[in-house]
């Protein structure tokens, strides 16, 4: 040991600790593989949609685990999970760190969960090294992010913010009729807390980047500095519904045809506006959907996106001005409604310094990265201090099964979210 490791007091002994710490991978990477027993997919991923049997057997088991690391739970009345290793300072607000177990109809074992059992894993390994810290952690799991059950994404997430009311997210319908509110129910994990009552110190999420970037630019770690902003156009196309053989031509009212120039609109719109906006439909809804009868009613999604809130706003507009007058020409009435938004988020730039020291510390290497996704520290920024830490995934594909990340990828995203929540929560010895 140098002459100088010998001169350390107890606080200094505890910064080299913590400056050389890292989290349990083998732990986390275990983790990740038990919760995607639940909620298995067809093809190696998850289907773990929100509120469903899934969603609660997930729910428990994450319960189970964060009592077994020394926390206690409190659940909110959108039944969003907070589980909280106290600090050392009554005063002290605590620190926010999670993000989703919900997952996409076909979905992977990382979108959301990496964050979330990331976040475990953090104090998992505080408690091993037996580091205290001044400010509380909180490990959270917010309820509904992936909106694809239930509309608008990150709902539970957007009411703690005040963007959206308890009764309106209650009111959510899925595609067979059953509201937010009913399914929490159903499920048992109503909780007591007031929505938003909560206060925090600081927000962290560490997500899988949903993108190519990290990978193709072999970057081990993305600090995020922006996510993009969103609409979500609901449209609701009405035809009238006849034989598909014996209608001719000419006396068709097509909503499926309607949507599909819709289709071909959002397309052109987007590439219109290149480099850096997106839109697409991901769900549709044909009634009745039979191969013989033309459809009497279409309702479909429009998702666009933009890290430019003018470019944004702009194709919002053409879209909503342009489509009409397509459904006129088809003799196809249209409705159109906004079913989820939020402007381009900037996150807060001292966390964001905080997350490239502490990978620059643990010598990954880095660059700066936009959120292409929408995350639930999108709205936690509305509230607090907020920022994102992203690692790569395999082919950026995400949304998909086939969504794969390595462990060293999954520890390294631990690692930096530790080093990032110590120097946030304040060690003390
Ligand atoms: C959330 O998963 C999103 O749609 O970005
Ligand atoms: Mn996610
Ligand atoms: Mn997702």
């Amino acid at each position: 040991m140098s002459v100088g490791i010998y001169c350390l007091n107890l606080v200094d002994m505890v910064m080299v600790l913590a400056s050389n710490s890292r989290i349990n991978s083998q732990r986390l990477w275990d983790s990740l593989e038990e919760m995607a027993l639940i909620g298995p997919g067809v093809r190696g991923g998850c289907n773990r949609q929100t509120l469903t049997d899934a969603d609660g057997d997930g729910r428990h088991l994450f319960k189970r685990w964060c009592e077994a690391a020394g926390m206690t739970v409190g659940v909110d009345k959108m039944g969003t999970m907070f589980a909280t290793r106290p600090g050392t300072d009554p005063d002290a607000l605590p620190v926010y760190v999670g993000s989703h177990l919900d997952t996409q109809p076909t979905g992977g074992k990382y979108d959301g969960v990496l964050g979330v059992l990331g976040a475990l894993e953090v104090v998992r390994s505080m408690n091993d090294m037996g580091i205290k810290t001044k400010h509380p952690i909180v490990v959270t799991n917010w309820a509904n992010e992936e909106g694809a059950r239930f509309a608008p994404a990150m709902l539970a997430s957007g009411v703690f913010a005040g963007i959206h009311t308890l009764d309106y997210a209650y009111s959510r319908k899925d595609l067979e009729g059953k509201t937010y509110g009913d399914e929490l129910k159903r499920i048992g994990w109503v909780g007591d807390e007031e929505v938003g009552a909560r206060k925090m110190h600081a927000y962290y999420e560490l997500h899988i980047e949903q993108g190519p970037i990290l990978e193709a630019e072999d970057k081990t770690i993305g600090v995020v500095t922006h996510c993009q902003g969103l609409w979500w156009l609901e449209f609701t196309l009405t035809g009238k519904e006849a034989h598909t053989g014996s209608t001719p031509m000419n006396m068709r009212v097509n909503a499926g045809l309607a949507m599909s120039r819709i289709f071909e609109l959002v397309q052109t719109v987007a590439m219109d506006n290149q480099p850096g906006c997106v839109g697409g439909v991901g769900q549709v809804k044909f009634s009745p959907n039979s191969r013989n009868v033309l459809p009497g009613t279409v309702v479909f999604t429009v998702d666009i996106r933009s890290p430019d809130l003018t470019k944004l706003n702009a194709m919002r507009a053409r879209i909503e001005a342009e489509a009409p007058k397509i459904c006129d020409g088809l003799g196809v009435k249209c409705a159109v409604e906004a079913v989820g938004h939020f402007d381009p988020v900037t996150f807060t730039p001292e966390l964001v310094t905080t997350v490239r020291n502490a990978a620059e510390k643990l010598g990954y290497s880095h660059m700066n990265v936009i959120s292409g996704a929408g995350h639930d520290a999108c709205w936690a920024a509305k509230v607090a201090p907020t920022t994102m830490i992203m690692c790569p995934c395999v082919d950026g594909l995400s949304h998909n099964e086939d969504e794969k990340i390595t462990i060293d990828w999954a520890a390294a995203g631990a690692d930096v979210l530790l080093h990032a929540v110590l120097e946030t929560a304040e060690i003390v010895e």
